[in-house]
């Protein structure tokens, strides 16, 4: 099976149902015998290193059902009326360290309710990563605002810190680094830079819940840290985000603004004109899931570290696979996905295509990750939309057209090769499937060009 044009969601999805082991698993009955990780690969006949299917996703038990329930017979299912989101809210920002967190209905309604709490909006630029999913670049464009990218560090697949300074310009108000896959961005490099350029520093956290830099937990360590709480998520409730804070009257502005403009705190009425706001309020069903949810996100990401240490210590010392570095200010990372570098030229130039279809037929679940998606055509739409044409020079438009290249992203959009949360919550045998997997790959190159 070829995973090469799943999006992220739907990779997850495939790997949570089993569909990829199960595919590989209707062609070779054996299972884990010392021919299946020695034989021919599956892909050309052989039997599959694995055929049982990865730990599925999501996992719930009966304090959900209960909970859920008992506010449905209650009625009172907005936060107006209930206490469950305040709840949730609490035992989040305690978990995190914050002082503050503020619920939103998704990831995306958090990251925009930030920048507006940070008055980041029409006619500002935002430097942002290319490598994230889709959600980092359209808060942006939905802001009025230029999401202008630094290139990726492909070591550590985050943003290169040391391309920022360069895509500075006086219209820059914010730096918005993403804790892509859920490994923590260079925030020393990324804090100084702010504070050189004056800038506020929006983390979105979105995959990297309980993730820390040096011992701060992620979202926590800029301005406002956004989180997402979607159905693939570490800590799943459907739909579901938030933003945590430390700065009291910004977190007041975070609440008015969620919650239709209401004042809050310190955020009053200075007239009888009411304050601009919208709808972000989460539900308390959603709450009341993300309550269940959260009591095993600390075991799991222990486990999720402890298994990806052992991945790592297996793989990588197999020709043409470089697994991704963390850097030295990461205390903990929270793999939403485990990726790596895929390197043909070490794998007699087997395809990645290639080698992604023979390692998913080993019944080891697996995608390329994210495209260069600077390239699809949105930066065209947005550019010239009545928005931006009104809120940018020319000059500045043809600028940003010109710089629109990201090398070092690029090619890591074509070496890169993700395995999924899941796969690292099972057994160290779990672990020893999917290595052995690669290493038999890499034992029958020459056959699979
Ligand atoms: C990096 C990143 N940012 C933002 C979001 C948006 O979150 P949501 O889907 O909850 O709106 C996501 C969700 O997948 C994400 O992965």
């Amino acid at each position: 099976m070829n995973n090469r044009n799943l999006t992220r969601r739907e990779f997850l999805a495939t790997v949570s149902t089993g569909t990829v082991a199960a595919v590989a698993a209707s062609r070779v009955p054996a299972y884990g015998n010392v021919s299946n990780r020695a034989g021919k690969p599956a892909i050309l006949g052989g039997q599959a290193v694995r055929t049982k299917p990865f730990p599925g996703w999501p996992v719930w038990d009966k304090s959900a059902e209960e909970h859920v329930l008992s506010i449905l017979r209650s009625g009172h299912w907005f936060r107006g009326r209930g206490e469950t989101v305040t709840q949730f809210e609490k035992k989040y920002a305690e978990l995190l360290g914050a002082k503050r967190c503020v619920c939103t209905v998704n990831g995306t309604n958090a990251l925009l309710t930030a920048l507006h709490a940070l008055d980041v909006g029409v006619g500002d630029e935002v430097i942002v990563s290319p490598y994230t999913f889709i959600a980092t670049y359209n808060v942006v464009i939905g802001s009025c605002a230029l999401p202008v990218f630094a290139d990726t560090d492909p070591e550590t697949f985050q943003i290169d810190p040391d391309k920022i300074e360069e895509r500075i310009t006086e219209r820059t108000r914010a730096i918005l680094p993403v804790h892509i896959l859920g490994l923590p961005a260079n925030m020393d490099r990324i804090m100084a830079i702010a504070k050189k350029h004056n800038l506020v520093v929006i983390e979105d956290a979105c995959q990297a819940w309980l993730a820390e830099w040096r011992g701060k937990k992620a979202g926590t360590v800029g301005d406002l840290g956004c989180f997402s709480f979607q159905n693939s998520k570490h800590l799943p409730i459907g739909e579901g985000g938030a933003v945590v804070g430390n700065d009291e009257e910004l977190m007041d502005r975070v609440w008015s603004y969620h919650n239709c403009g209401r004042p809050f705190g310190s955020v009053k009425r200075t007239s009888s004109y009411p304050i601009i706001g919208t709808n972000r309020r989460m539900t308390e069903y959603q709450a009341a899931v993300g309550l269940s949810q959260i009591k095993r996100l600390e075991s799991d990401t222990q486990r999720r570290n402890e298994n990806a240490r052992y991945l790592t210590s297996r793989i990588k010392d197999i020709p043409g696979i470089v697994p991704h570095k963390l850097y030295e200010g990461v205390t903990r990372a929270a793999y939403h996905l485990y990726p790596f570098r895929y390197k043909k030229e070490q794998f007699n130039n087997v395809p990645r295509s290639r080698f992604l279809a023979a390692l998913s037929a080993e019944g080891v679940p697996c995608s390329s990750g994210y495209g260069p998606q600077y390239r699809d055509g949105l930066m065209e739409v947005f550019l010239n939309s009545k928005n931006f044409t009104r809120a940018f020079s020319k000059a500045r438009l043809k600028k940003y057209r010109r710089e629109l290249r990201y090398p070092a992203n690029d090619r890591l959009c074509q070496e890169a090769v993700w395995l999924s949360q899941t796969l690292l919550l099972g057994s160290k045998a779990d672990i020893d499937d999917i290595a052995d997997a690669i290493q038999k790959l890499y034992d029958n190159r020459d056959k699979l060009a």
